[in-house]
């Protein structure tokens, strides 16, 4: 259960301390904030409110252990890691319990999450000691006019202390996304959670405390972001910062110093349905990727752009579906949920009403109680809806009918946003066509768009964000290149000798 047994250190009578110097502590602040449990709409679990002043203790504290740390062996490094990942999911039940009951997350995949982010943070150790395993050695007659006289030899070194700010939707898998690829880099690591998400943060964060990581190397400080939001992502200790979330990114990006950024912010994700597609296909992965975890994902199908002869047989299909999709509380592992809160459930409803009044075709009633929205196929959808173009956050799914496939790509990159797209058609020539159209940072033939598996790369053009993620890239951008230059006289090894 969440907050005993191990965890229960990290739980001080009802409020959950921070993590501060490899201890778990109260703000002196002697605030906290309240999180809303999405389902009952009651207060369900608080963390403490931090200050300014405890989040500069935490910033110095992973400065200090960030230098011995990054002269810590790799191999040892990778162990920490490998430890932190078993840990997390022999404790999967307890942290799931907590997405279930602060994000209303089905609790099947709740437990899916705990799983997906301790292999994604032993995946991120293997590869770790790879990518960091290797330098490169250049010699200088490879340019024109020099002599074979200097010899470069370049690796990869951390960057300092990163900042790692995940999202609601995915506060376990999104922040180990970050967390790994710091940790495995030499870095050290500070974690400001969601606040709707920041129990179960506050859970895995202590499984990293329990495989033993040296002390300060991990902090993890709540509280509200008027607060210590501007204060950490502008805060002169960072040296990268890792942003999973919405349009608050793009004001990170223009306050924060001269760091690398690795940001996602979202995306309108574009399912582009051609007339030989195979239909039954199209439907089970807009009904997937259009409603799971009740269409609260950034890689959601959110706009379906299909052609005109064959839009009245999938929306027939669809709503067939849609009608088997179980509704109601996380816990009984429905397939639809309450909605994160009551303002996001308002928004939804926003983009729904203007939909009506501008004659979109309900194929459902619409129907709503407390946060949770009843999940709705809206057809016959027309460019000035807003839905057409808002990201919704929500099961609501506009079908946007069109006479040509420019037509679609053409609505696809009109978009601000450009994470993911697909397109669903049985001939392989014109889906890589239509790939290269489409301004989006990746393109799905004939499924629908998803971030994993967590090695792939993942990025998005436009407003959707900045770098790449995935394993991989995300090791290699908490990093930076340093070179040491050997000119002939003092050779490498009349170096080593010395
Ligand atoms: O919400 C944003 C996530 O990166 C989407 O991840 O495709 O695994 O649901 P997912």
């Amino acid at each position: 259960m969440a907050g005993t047994g191990v965890f229960a250190e990290i739980i001080d009578g009802e409020v959950y301390k921070y993590y501060a110097d490899g201890e778990w502590k109260k703000s002196a602040s002697g605030k906290s904030v309240s999180i809303i449990n999405p389902t009952t709409r009651t207060p369900q679990y608080k963390v403490q409110a931090c200050t300014q002043e405890e989040v500069n203790k935490v910033m110095d504290a992973a400065k200090a252990a960030q230098k011995l740390w990054a002269r810590t062996p790799l191999w040892k490094r990778a162990e920490f890691l490998h430890k932190a990942a078993a840990i997390l999911k022999e404790h999967k039940n307890p942290i799931a319990e907590c997405l279930v009951k602060e994000i209303a997350k089905p609790a099947k995949d709740a437990v899916t999450e705990v799983v997906r982010s301790g292999d994604l943070v032993s995946y991120t150790a293997e590869d770790g000691v790879r990518i960091l395993g290797e330098g490169k050695l250049l010699v200088s007659d490879s340019f024109p006019g020099n002599e074979r006289s200097k010899y470069c030899l370049s690796s990869k070194i951390p960057l300092g202390v990163v900042l790692a700010i995940p999202p609601f939707n995915y506060p376990v898998n999104l922040a180990v996304s970050k967390i790994a690829p710091a940790l495995i880099a030499g870095n050290a690591l500070v974690l400001k959670p969601p606040t709707q998400g920041a129990v179960a943060a506050l859970h895995m964060i202590h499984c990293f405390h329990l495989a033993g990581f040296p002390k300060g190397l991990i902090g993890c400080v709540t509280g509200k972001g008027s607060e210590i939001g501007d204060f950490l992502t502008m805060h002169p200790g960072v040296n990268c910062i890792s942003f999973t979330g919405g349009d608050t990114g793009i004001a990170i990006s223009k306050k924060a110093g001269m760091i690398p950024l690795q940001m996602e912010l979202g995306g309108k994700d574009a399912c582009i349905v051609l007339e030989d597609a195979d239909l039954d296909l199209v439907t089970a992965n807009i009904v997937k990727g259009g409603y799971s975890y009740s269409g609260q994902r950034c890689t959601a199908v959110k706009v379906v752009l299909i052609m005109e002869s064959v839009a009245d047989a999938v929306v027939e299909k669809v709503k067939a579906k849609m009608a088997k999709l179980t509704i109601g509380p996380p816990e009984e592992n429905c397939d639809i949920t309450p909605v994160v809160s009551e303002s996001s459930a308002n928004f939804i409803e926003g983009l729904v009403m203007d939909a009506k009044q501008k004659g979109a075709t309900f194929c459902q009633e619409y129907r709503r109680e407390g946060n949770l929205i009843w999940p709705l196929l809206l057809d016959h959808v027309r460019p000035d809806m807003r839905i057409a173009w808002e990201e919704p956050f929500g099961p609501v799914l506009p079908v946007i009918r069109i006479s040509s496939v420019e037509e679609g790509i053409h609505h696809c990159n009109a978009s601000n946003f450009g994470l993911q797209g697909c397109v669903f058609t049985r001939d392989i020539n014109k889906a890589i066509m239509i790939s290269d159209a489409m301004e989006t940072g990746t393109v799905q033939i004939n499924s629908a768009p998803a971030r994993g598996p967590d090695h792939f790369p993942f990025q998005g053009l436009k407003e959707s964000g900045i770098g790449s993620q995935g394993i991989t890239n995300s090791i290699n951008m908490m990093t930076k290149i340093k070179s040491t230059i050997c000119s002939k006289r003092l050779s490498v090894c009349q170096a080593l000798k010395d």
